[in-house]
């Protein structure tokens, strides 16, 4: 073979295969296996999730899923991007070992009425992201839980970016013993800030131009809090309305919620009007449309 010349990655497409493939690369032969679950439409965020896996694993499993039953019935699980043969690309690129690509029957083999699925306790999924998509993090723990069981992984990577995603994951990962590590890894942003995500390119140029403001925004929370003093109300009362000014009258964000909340239990702390410093760790978190882009994003401080 070539120097040039790459070997192509194995692609799974069954549970079966995913299996085989474990016993045969992994477990027969004691190596370790590092496993980034993804939807598929990977940018630089996922590219690093699979570097730090194989900086800390000697396999990676990545799995491309568009998880059905993680989408409300007016969100975009249609127009969800997919791009199977760029991605298949990429991750042979970035030296992954397998691809899972399930089919929604291989996962999903009965009715969903039938079903069985994973709930992580209403405290960390009743709020922020859980009150606006309701069940979706049932879909999130569910899909999730089955991917664990059939991968095995030893450890598995996560973005930061989705931090309530993050923390449901950990908990259920927790609660339901599995010997697979939750690891969570800083968000990838774009030179002007705007944390990287599938949906960014659901905006258009004008849309585009705003997007940076979530990241000012969260930044300007965090110069408040932490180096001006001011109280964790008043700095998210002036970030609340600023969002509310800034774009013009059709270009305007519709802010679902901004929120300061501990990072480990995500308890929320926006009211507290005493000195921040009370509150050794804080995490801001952010979902805002676009029009009908929905933006999510979040700074630990
Ligand atoms: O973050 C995502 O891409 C998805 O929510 C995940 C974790 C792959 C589950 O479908």
């Amino acid at each position: 073979m070539s120097q040039e010349q790459k070997t192509s990655i194995f692609q799974a497409k069954t549970i079966a295969e995913a299996r085989l493939w474990k016993q045969r690369e992994i477990a027969l032969i004691g190596q370790t296996l590092g496993f980034v679950p993804t939807m598929g439409n990977l940018h630089r965020g996922h590219g690093s999730l699979i570097a730090e896996a194989k900086k800390q694993c000697d396999k990676v499993a990545v799995s491309i899923f568009v998880n059905p039953i993680q989408f409300g019935p007016n969100e975009d699980f249609e127009k969800y991007p997919r791009t199977l043969e760029a991605d298949l690309e990429l991750c042979t690129k970035l030296g992954a070992d397998m691809v899972f690509t399930p089919s929604v029957s291989e996962l999903y083999s009965r009715a969903l009425e039938q079903s069985s699925f994973v709930d992580v306790p209403e405290e960390l999924t009743n709020k922020l992201c859980g009150k606006f998509r309701p069940g979706h993090f049932r879909g999130v723990a569910t899909v999730v839980s089955k991917l664990f069981n059939i991968i095995q992984a030893h450890k598995a990577f996560f973005g930061e970016k989705d931090y309530q995603q993050l923390l449901v994951i950990k908990r259920m990962a927790e609660d339901l013993n599995y010997a697979c590590e939750v690891i969570g890894l800083p968000t990838v942003r774009e030179a002007d800030g705007l944390a990287m995500s599938s949906r960014n390119q659901y905006l258009s140029a004008e849309q585009r131009e705003l997007a940076p403001v979530i990241f000012q925004i969260l930044t300007q929370l965090k110069i408040q809090v932490r180096e001006q003093n001011i109280s964790i109300k008043k700095a998210l009362e002036t970030a609340r309305t600023d969002l509310k000014i800034v774009g013009q009258d059709k270009l305007k964000f519709d802010l679902q919620y901004l929120d300061a909340c501990d990072p480990n239990t995500l308890e929320i702390i926006s009211n507290d009007a005493q000195n921040p410093d009370l509150h050794p760790e804080i995490v801001f978190l952010i979902a805002a449309k676009l029009n009908e882009v929905r933006l999510i994003d979040n700074l630990k401080v």
